[in-house]
């Protein structure tokens, strides 16, 4: 495994976004929705930094199963979703990769009439998107590696790791 971003530059950058999210979200009324489980570690850091009256919600979704880096079917869980009806939802992941979670669950958000949706993720991918969507926040570009810790996993292992590595094709 290799180190590819130290936990403590991590949480300079989220602070930051959070001061950023806090300006721009000033008098709304702000849901942060957390998409489980890669966006635990991230958005607990994140909404800690947004000085705002804020709610938080969680919306489940699932594309990689088991020991395999390429994502399979696609499943979401909205029953854990609050009232979100005239709020302004702020969609929080882990990781924009192919677009495709995101682009999702923005579709199926939209039903519930919120005020406003925004996306925010704490790594993108960038060049590998095979929708038209782009994430409105992220903390840090990356190349296409397949990474793990603060949030993201391999096979459900690594989450806890403070920082983030590059898995080595030899370890997938
Ligand atoms: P997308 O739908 O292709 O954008 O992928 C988004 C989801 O795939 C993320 O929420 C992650 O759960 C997972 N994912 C994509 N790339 C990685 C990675 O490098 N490490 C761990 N999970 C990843
Ligand atoms: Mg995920």
């Amino acid at each position: 495994m290799q180190t590819l971003i130290e936990a403590r530059e991590i949480q300079k950058v989220v602070a930051n976004l959070g001061h950023q999210i806090a300006t721009e979200y000033r008098d709304q009324p702000l849901t942060v929705l957390g998409v489980l489980t890669g966006s635990i570690v991230f958005l607990a850091d994140l909404i800690r930094t947004i000085d705002l009256p804020l709610r938080v919600g969680l919306i489940q979704a699932s594309s990689y199963r088991g020991a395999t880096t390429r994502p399979l079917e696609l499943r979401i869980n909205d029953s854990l979703v609050p009232d979100i009806r005239d709020r302004s939802v702020l969609l929080v992941d882990d990781i924009f990769d192919t677009g495709n979670t995101l682009a999702s669950l923005i579709d199926i958000i939209r039903h519930n009439s919120p005020r406003s949706i925004r996306s925010a993720v704490l790594l993108w991918k960038t060049g590998k998107a095979t929708v038209t969507i782009q994430p409105d926040y992220h903390c840090f570009q990356i190349p296409d590696r397949f990474v793990v810790g603060y949030g993201l996993d391999y096979n459900d292992d690594y989450r806890h790791l403070p920082y983030i590595a590059a898995l080595e094709p030899r370890d997938l």
